[in-house]
């Protein structure tokens, strides 16, 4: 059996097409442009290709766009007070500080001085709390964008076992709390978790998102269960040439798609709906916070 191969980047580009035509309504029927503010500080090189493919997507869905790069040495009151004002900003209706942030840093102090209803991260603990009690929250970009791949290829999730691999509050916990809210039985592993291949093995859907280039192997899934490879490891590839190196995800690709149902590739899978589901989440914020319906398929 040969995996069905999930186009994230089709399911990408068919989100944000969706997100395009609703800012366009909102503009002509209410002349609100939904706008997202991003911060970051310091020059992290992989920081600034992503806060630069944002700004982009962000323009082209039509909504407004708003870069605040700020020097590594920026002291964290400084950043305090960007947050607020972009809080009091009517015309910002996302707010994105990208992490890392710089070691001097308290990261969990700036997320929390976020607005959670402009918090497109839904990583503030206002947000997280409401996800896991059920109530209506801003979700993570990541774990958002995979449940709405996990919906469009099985309609209803209701008692499927599902494992989430990792921990991580950007990650693995809301992944987890998302499965539960659709009625999965969830079970989250990690590094220290005892028979993981057995774990997996029971699995109708495994969420990979551990950080360890191709850990999880095709022996490990069971047979017809959907792949869903949130990892993006940077490998050597002397095949392609001295100091060359390729992305791979924390599934081993080959063997798992022999024996999987359907699978997402790295790359090509879930790192396109990340920046579709930001898109979506700041056009949800922009709805929330006029008092507008939500468009719907956009949330979770
Ligand atoms: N750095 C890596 N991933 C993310 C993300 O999803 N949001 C933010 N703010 N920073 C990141």
């Amino acid at each position: 059996m040969s995996a069905r191969i999930i186009d994230g980047k089709a399911f990408a580009a068919e989100i944000r097409g969706r997100v395009g035509e609703e800012v366009a309504r909102l503009k002509a029927e209410h002349g609100i442009t939904p706008g997202l503010a991003v911060v970051l500080v310091g020059e992290d090189p992989a920081s600034q290709v992503y806060v630069r493919s944002k700004g982009r997507h962000t323009i082209e869905a039509g909504m407004n766009s708003y870069e605040h790069k700020l020097p590594a040495d920026t002291p964290e009151a400084e950043l305090l007070a960007l947050i607020e004002r972009l809080n009091e900003d009517p015309a910002v209706h996302g707010i994105l500080v990208q992490l890392p942030l710089p070691g001097h840093m308290d990261e969990a102090a700036v997320i929390n001085a976020i607005s959670p209803a402009k918090d497109v991260d839904g990583f503030h603990i206002l947000n997280v709390g409401r996800l896991a009690t059920g109530q209506k929250a801003m979700v993570p970009c990541t774990p958002l964008g995979c449940l709405m791949m996990l919906r469009d290829l099985h309609g209803d999730l209701s008692g499927m076992g599902a494992v989430v691999i990792g921990r991580s509050n950007i990650v693995g916990k809301p992944m987890a709390q998302l499965l539960l809210g659709d009625s999965c039985t969830v079970t989250i592993a990690h590094s220290r978790t005892r028979d993981l291949p057995g774990v997996v093995k029971r699995a109708d859907i495994v969420v990979a998102a551990v950080g360890r280039p191709e850990m999880v192997k095709g022996e490990w899934i069971k047979p017809g269960a959907t792949v869903i490879d949130v990892g993006i490891n940077r490998i050597p590839a002397p095949e392609k040439g001295e100091g060359k190196t390729r992305l791979v995800g924390d599934v081993d690709f080959e063997s798992a798609a022999k024996v999987a149902g359907a699978i997402t590739p790295v790359p090509g899978g879930v790192g396109p709906m990340t920046i579709a589901c930001l898109l979506a989440n700041t056009l949800t914020a922009c709805c929330r916070i006029h008092g507008l319906p939500e468009p719907e398929g956009l949330t979770a």
